[in-house]
């Protein structure tokens, strides 16, 4: 089968079209037909093995999975012998065990649902990391309730364009923090208010949000903590991992309980699991109309570097996609 693989750590400039073995299906793993893969910041990650702290899990010298991605939406195809929650031809999507920028790809079933029939492949592919991350940040994190103000920092990236439409279906007071040329995006995904961050900074209304969610991952805690109310919540997603060294811009989820320890507020990072139970949340939500994913731009498989190179620039509109049919190599809309 077609996929994109590396050998060494680097730039996307180490990315290459090939041919590899299928991969063969666990007892309790399902092989999917990729229709699409989503691309995300933690594929940049695997890719050039930074942080250097990411090299434990991901392998010390070079990766020990060579094909990449990690989020896909597909057509089952084969069943592992243990396998009673999916049959051949089922739509799914979910996180891949192995690369997803391929043709084929194993998932747990622990990591897969159905798609939600209202959206395409490449809306799908979209959701599996950012949506379960942002799900993750108002619900878990932040335990956002009806009524509250909550703010996204990092607005119109891929976690954030789901965490502000998340936040509005659980009934909160949005303000949405992103650059000048998304503000509008931002706002019709249901932000009530919105900071240009390259106007103003994200304390400009004084302490009065109850929970920050930050994922642009670029501010000191202590600038996040003044535009939180005295018994707020900061959730920590972002981490701006080409910060270099062990952890990149790890540390401030690090030193964050620490600094919770010693004040009113309730600051935390958060680390996402992509579960099942996520997906299909998410996927009540997404047929119930509250929650659209918003697609930046899809990409061909063959593509797949110069897709990494763009969400390397840092300001992705959405999601970033790589599709594998005929529709492949488009900004929606197009
Ligand atoms: N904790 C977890 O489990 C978890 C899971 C997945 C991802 N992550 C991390 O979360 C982070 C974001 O992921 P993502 O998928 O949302 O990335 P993304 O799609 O690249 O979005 C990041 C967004 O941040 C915005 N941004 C950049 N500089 C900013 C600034 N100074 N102030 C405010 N916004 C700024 C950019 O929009 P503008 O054009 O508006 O600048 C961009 O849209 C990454 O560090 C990733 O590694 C964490």
């Amino acid at each position: 089968m077609k996929a994109i693989a590396q050998d060494v750590y680097g730039s996307a400039d180490v990315l290459r079209l090939c041919e590899v073995d299928q991969p063969s299906v666990g007892e309790d793993q399902v092989l999917v037909q990729v229709r699409a893969a989503g691309v995300d910041p933690g594929v940049w990650v695997c890719m050039t093995g930074r942080p250097y702290g990411a090299r434990v899990a991901f392998g010390l010298r070079r990766p020990r999975v060579a094909v990449r991605g990690r989020a896909l939406a597909g057509v089952v195809s084969a069943i592992g012998s243990g396998v009673r929650r999916f049959q051949p031809g089922d739509e799914v999507y979910g996180t891949g065990a192995g690369g997803t920028f391929a043709e084929y790809a194993t998932a747990s079933c622990e990591k897969l649902a159905p798609k939600p029939p209202s959206l395409s492949f490449e809306q799908a592919a979209a959701v599996p990391i950012s949506g379960v991350t942002a799900l993750e940040c108002v619900r878990d994190g932040g335990r956002v309730r009806a009524g509250q103000r909550v703010m996204v920092v990092g607005a119109g990236g891929g976690i954030g364009s789901f965490a502000v439409q998340i936040a509005k279906a659980f009934g909160a007071r949005v303000t949405g923090v992103c650059s000048t040329g998304k503000a509008e995006l931002v706002r019709s995904l249901g932000a009530d208010e919105v900071i240009d961050y390259t106007r103003e900074e994200i304390d400009r209304d004084g302490p009065r949000h109850d929970v920050v969610i930050d994922i642009a991952g670029c501010r000191p805690l202590s600038l996040l903590r003044r535009a939180l109310t005295p018994r707020g919540t900061l959730v920590l997603a972002g981490g701006g991992h080409d910060a270099g060294g062990l952890l990149g811009g790890y540390t401030r989820q690090l030193r964050a309980p620490l600094v919770s320890m010693f004040t009113s507020q309730r600051l935390r990072g958060l680390a996402s699991r992509e579960r099942a139970q996520e997906l299909e949340e998410l996927g009540r939500l997404i047929e119930s109309g509250a929650v659209t994913p918003v697609v930046d731009r899809t990409y061909r498989l063959a593509d797949a570097p110069d897709a990494i190179r763009h969400l390397a620039e840092g300001h992705p509109t959405g999601k970033i996609v790589i599709a594998m049919g005929s529709g492949a190599g488009r900004t929606p809309g197009d």
